[in-house]
């Protein structure tokens, strides 16, 4: 397989010439574009070229030379001609220098993917061609809980690199739920002291109880680290502060902004339940301050609110809220739920902000017109948000990574599956049966990974990879046309993979230490993802 023909995601067209162009350390890089583009250029090469501590073939001739632009093309589109002279990048903007970057790694040797190595003998040396590319989705993403485990800042920024090794561009983090709270506030610290941790841990809704505290969140330095990081990338971060459910540990915080006189605390077990916050002007004003240094810290141009699973019985009885709901007009609890998203929407819209909820807040109103919803459910609130709204496609079948990816009884416990990477492979986001005004209105499409069972980052790594590969692939390339080339291809992207010391699932199933044994992680029932699917259909008509 040529260099050129191993490229994963698929380039729109790639074709090899002949002869090689050789990077060395001293090269001449002409560069015009934005200050973004300049730092990724800065950050790629001083990555790529820092194993160059050792004697390695260099080009003194000065005959070689890397020409890059932004500013040619549209958004995310890329243009790149290996010569033997010449490495030119022509492209849209710094999304597209990112692409194009990531295809020029794949076409170095695939020690290249290490942190340090020392090249082949003949150097860091791509094959010559021609690559014209643009991606299919402008939305290419990966959503990550970090709250029913946290993950640290390290293995955050790793991601980023996972993430942009197959071209994705947005990094969705699941910041807030019931089990933590996992950013600094300064203006309101007890979400950090307070919300962040739990005193002990049940794994699923009947586990035992560790008893072990468990916690730990980002500060505001750490979440523009990661920001920034993942912008030399191509990656934009968009953060998620999930409102007015899965909200007790900011209850647990800040109790006054709970259902009085119930007792408030961070969930122990590490499963969806809890209540809601009280919708009212208090409890905006207490989010303000939280958005502004989130937005602040990230320049985030999208804010996910959240929105799903609220159970909002008691906002009727209570006076307080009962007041809220009159002055606002709304009858009914769901009613109020949207009003108070489009409230928060409305403050994020004027600092530049575009929001996006899941899809409960498009059905109970809660979108403003240029909101973004993310339909987890069944097909028919995908289909109903898309009548209406821009959708980035995150259904649960077939984008929750986080369910098994085969039926062996080797697989580790999860919430059921299976979801395998045929399945995602034939992930259509925009199906046939829309209307094209529908079908225009998905952007893109993403993959989760709800961490209720995945207390590591080598299960993250397991569940994420390879099917993440497929995704990148049915995102940038439109759809992978064909399975047995695409498994071939896959086989070969896998080295690359290797390179970066990722744990991913093997094809033919788990390594031994990957499966679930016959302890606490052993697959305790088989997949029920047709059962699954129904559910989801049955529900999607609920806020
Ligand atoms: C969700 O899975 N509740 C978005």
């Amino acid at each position: 397989m040529d260099a050129y023909a191993a490229l994963l995601p698929r380039p729109v067209k790639a074709r090899p010439t002949s002869g090689f162009f050789q990077l060395t350390p001293d090269i001449p890089v002409t560069l015009s574009g934005s200050g973004t583009t300049h730092a990724m250029v800065g950050s790629f090469l001083a990555e790529l070229l820092r194993p160059y501590d050792n004697a390695i073939p260099v080009n003194t001739t000065g005959s070689t030379e890397v020409v890059i632009t932004d500013s040619e093309g549209d958004p995310g589109t890329y243009t790149l001609r290996v010569t033997p002279e010449r490495l030119e990048i022509r492209a849209g903007d710094s999304e597209g220098v990112a692409g194009a970057l990531t295809t020029v790694r794949q076409l170095l040797p695939d020690s290249i993917w290490r942190r340090a190595a020392a090249p082949p003998a003949e150097g860091w040396r791509a094959p010559c061609g021609v690559v014209e590319d643009r991606p299919a989705y402008g939305w290419r993403g990966a959503m990550l809980d970090v709250v029913r485990h946290f993950f640290p800042k390290r293995t955050v920024l790793r991601y980023v690199d996972l993430l942009a090794a197959h071209r994705f561009n947005r990094l969705h983090l699941h910041l807030t739920d019931d089990q933590g709270w996992r950013v600094q506030s300064l203006r309101h610290p007890e979400l950090h002291t307070t919300g962040s941790w739990r005193p002990s841990t049940r794994l699923g809704p009947d586990g035992p109880d560790d008893g072990t505290p468990y916690g730990g969140y980002y500060t505001l330095d750490d979440l523009a680290e990661i920001a920034s990081y993942a912008r030399l990338r191509g990656i934009t971060v968009v953060p998620e502060i999930n409102v007015p459910g899965h909200t007790s540990a900011l209850r647990a915080a800040a109790p006054g902004l709970g259902r009085p006189g119930e007792p408030q605390a961070v969930l122990d077990t590490v499963w969806a339940g809890g209540t809601s916050i009280a919708p009212t002007a208090a409890t905006e004003d207490y989010l303000h301050d939280v958005l502004e240094e989130i937005i602040e810290a990230t320049g985030a141009p999208y804010v996910h609110l959240g929105g799903d699973e609220c159970s909002m019985d008691w906002w009727s009885e209570d006076p307080e809220v009962a007041a809220a709901m009159a002055a606002a007009g709304c009858t009914e609890p769901q009613q109020m739920h949207g009003h108070f998203l489009r409230s928060l929407g409305r403050f994020l819209a004027e600092r530049g902000v575009r929001m996006i909820v899941w899809d409960e807040g498009h059905l109970t109103g809660g979108v403003l017109d240029d909101s973004i919803v993310m339909a987890w459910r069944g097909e028919e609130a995908s289909a109903r948000a898309a009548a209406t709204h821009d959708l980035v496609r995150s259904p649960l079948f077939p984008t929750y990574f986080n369910f098994d990816q085969s039926d062996l009884e080797e697989e580790r416990r999860s919430e059921g599956g299976p979801i395998t990477l045929e399945d995602v492979a034939a992930f259509t986001p925009a199906p046939d049966s829309w209307s094209p005004e529908q079908r225009d209105r998905v952007i893109g499409g993403q993959f989760q990974i709800w961490t209720e069972w995945v207390p590591s980052e080598r299960h993250l790594d397991y569940l994420a990879f390879p099917r993440a590969c497929a995704l990148a692939e049915v995102l940038w390339s439109g759809a992978v046309d064909d399975m047995a080339e695409f498994r071939a291809r896959l086989g070969r992207h896998l080295r690359r993979l290797d390179a970066m010391g990722v744990d991913y699932r093997p094809l033919d199933g788990p390594l031994p230490w990957q499966s679930g044994g016959t302890g606490v992680w052993r697959r305790s029932s088989p997949g029920r993802i047709k059962e699954t699917r129904a559910w989801l259909e049955s529900i999607s008509g609920r806020p």
